[in-house]
């Protein structure tokens, strides 16, 4: 995920840019660069790489001066290289940029009529384009041509922005990415995240969506997107630097569960055509000629991944009706897999690199199968085989224990399922339209449901002790209890199963007593009848019932001992929902047992070995 520094000072710029940018580095990043003030004009320094290249390509080029902005990018449109890497300078004008630029072919194709030519391929040289355009059109201050141009602009962003005729001004703006201003001592400074700013102040202004910020020393107004000036409050944070870099929670899991909203917004961006009922093709790697040319898929993937492969397979035949197989990325590398030259196999990985899944995919390749990867890693050696990729923009995931990854995999493969769907003439625009729309509510349901984190705690302090639990689920909820039981494991080193609830008569029957809880995903669906008989059966032998269910079902309070209420949602966005209270019970147990829940013992972020 992109990092951005400003400063603005008496200090020489580059080297507090550049030391803020470090602080952001545990965001992930794969190329770096600076652009300075001298007085006279602004100076770039970009590198492919980590800060160090950056570092050495500044001391061949040092650059004074004592303003300046300074990024490290996290590829989203263009692939990872310097050409690519931000600040992007057009007319005197240098921008970074966080976040996806929407309308960025239109805007681009505009540009271009005009005779403007583009030295990357990145949406944010568009909007330093756009704003060399407001002010060769008239617009007398930074700030003014700033606001022109995003008036054109739709999508998520976060800026900083210099202009060669201001050297004492820097303009930041906000609209769906964050952005924070600091005030130093006779200096500003703003960044997408306090750990950037947090080493020369404590006091912050949060921008809010639709915010410019104009920055001089020691001054900062504020005004929105129509020009009209706000104020904003000003606080003081109290973070130690390392709480700073988890944003003040105890564990990058918990930020990265909290993070999952965004990850999934982030992810649905752009792809969307809500109103004709729709997914655009060439954003998520496939083309009609994919879909309708393939006679049955095959999705391989490992670990967490694979969970998401499962509710994957469930939505693309329900909605796709073409012939769905998952397995797993070992075992299909290494038994006689038969691969057609008309199958379309979806690799999920989060990393991009398993060494398993990688298999999988030489395996299908070699068989003339066609290739799309899922991955959270841009250019990661899984979509660099593929001939399609669809990229989670979940942002870097810290936690060993994947989560922001998992759900942000199910939107992904719920946009490839309605994709084929409506390709293959199994689904219409309406219904599309209808789970599309749906899809667009997960972050704020997710939302509410984190809300109730601290029942989820409360529940999660009486488990702490068990040594084993099982959780049990039908239909979409079936692999969401693979997962909640992988979690828990994962973490909490509690041994967990997870069962399809319909094969409970045929074994895990017999480990049900007083002594072991059971989590039951019971919420109204389709499956809810035949779920409520087993959650029946699980109480008359004394199991202790934890059920997730959907709110007002007042049923629930007859046979549960605990409830995790989930919000009323569509049917096939549940599994989205219903994962989030696992994950919580999961969290809070590991770290009330005081375990490392980050990095678990003998355990692995990414596998690259068999
Ligand atoms: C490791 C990680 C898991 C992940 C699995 C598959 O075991 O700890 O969180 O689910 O690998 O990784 P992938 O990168 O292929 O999704």
């Amino acid at each position: 995920m992109c990092g951005i520094v400003g400063y603005i000072g008496s200090e020489t710029a580059a080297p507090i840019i550049v030391d803020g940018l470090r602080k952001l580095e545990y965001r992930g990043y794969d190329s770096a660069g600076v652009a300075i003030h001298d007085g006279g004009k602004i100076e770039v320094v970009r590198a492919m790489g980590k800060l160090r290249a950056l570092d050495e390509a500044l001391t061949h080029k040092p650059l004074e001066g004592t303003v300046g902005i300074g990024h490290t990018r996290w590829a989203t449109h263009g692939r990872p290289s310097e050409e690519n890497a931000h600040p992007h300078v057009a007319g005197g004008v240098a921008v970074v940029h966080n976040g996806i630029i929407e309308n960025h072919t239109t805007l681009r194709h505009e540009l271009q009529q005009k005779g403007v030519t583009f030295s990357s391929d990145t949406d944010t040289e568009i909007v330093a384009h756009l704003i060399a355009h407001a002010l060769e059109d008239g617009a007398k201050t930074l700030i003014e041509a700033t606001r022109t141009a995003l008036q054109r602009v739709e999508g998520a962003y976060a800026l900083a922005v210099l202009w060669d005729e201001h050297p004492d001004k820097i303009v930041a703006a906000r609209h769906g990415s964050p952005l924070v201003v600091g005030f130093g001592e006779e200096a500003m400074l703003c960044g997408s995240d306090i750990p950037a700013v947090l080493s020369h102040t404590r006091d912050m202004i949060f921008l809010e969506d639709g915010d410019l910020a104009e920055l001089s020393p020691g001054k900062c107004s504020i005004q929105t997107l129509k020009g009209n000036p706000v104020e904003r409050p000003k606080k003081r944070i109290d973070w130690s630097p390392v709480m700073a870099e988890k944003g003040g929670y105890k564990h990058f899991m918990l930020k990265e569960i909290h993070e999952q909203p965004d990850a999934i917004a982030q992810t649905v961006l752009a792809r969307v055509d809500l109103e004709h009922g729709d997914v655009f093709g060439e954003e998520i790697g496939l083309t009609p000629e994919l879909a309708t040319g393939c006679r049955r898929v095959y999705i391989v993937a490992c670990g967490t991944s694979h969970h998401a492969g499962q509710i994957g397979r469930y939505w693309i035949e329900e909605l796709a009706k073409v012939p769905c197989f998952i397995e797993l990325g070992s075992e299909t590398a290494n038994r006689d897999t038969v691969f057609f030259e008309d199958d379309l196999l979806i690799a999920v990985s989060q990393s991009g690199e398993t060494f398993d899944t990688i298999g999988a995919v030489k395996k299908a390749k070699a068989a003339g199968a066609k290739i799309l990867a899922i991955s959270n890693v841009m250019d990661s050696a899984i979509p660099r085989m593929s001939h399609g990729s669809l990229y989670t923009r979940a942002g870097p995931e810290i936690g060993v224990a994947s989560t922001k990854c998992f759900t942000a995999q199910l939107a992904a493969l719920l946009l490839v399922a309605v994709y084929l769907g409506r390709r293959r003439d199994t689904l219409t625009a309406e219904h599309a339209g209808e789970i599309l729309q749906a899809l667009t509510e997960v972050p704020a349901q997710m939302n509410e449901l984190l809300d109730d984190r601290d029942y989820v705690r409360s529940v999660a302090m009486q488990m702490t002790h068990a040594t084993d639990v099982l959780f049990l689920g039908r239909g979409y909820s079936f692999p969401i209890a693979l997962e909640g039981a992988l979690k828990l494991k994962e973490i909490s080193y509690i041994h967990a199963e997870g069962y399809a609830a319909g094969e409970m008569k045929h074994g895990p029957i017999a480990l049900i007593d007083e002594g072991l809880p059971v989590v039951i995903l019971c919420p109204k669906d389709d499956s809810y009848d035949k779920t409520l008989g087993n959650l029946n059966e699980v109480r008359a032998r004394d199991g202790q019932v934890i059920a997730i269910a959907t709110k007002g079902d007042e049923a629930m309070h007859d046979v549960a001992h605990h409830i995790l209420w989930m919000p009323e949602a569509h049917p096939l966005t549940l599994p989205m929902l219903t994962v989030v209270p696992l994950q919580l019970l999961s969290y809070y147990v590991a770290s009330k047992k005081g375990l490392d829940v980050d990095q678990p013992r003998n355990l692995a972020k990414t596998v690259t070995v068999e």
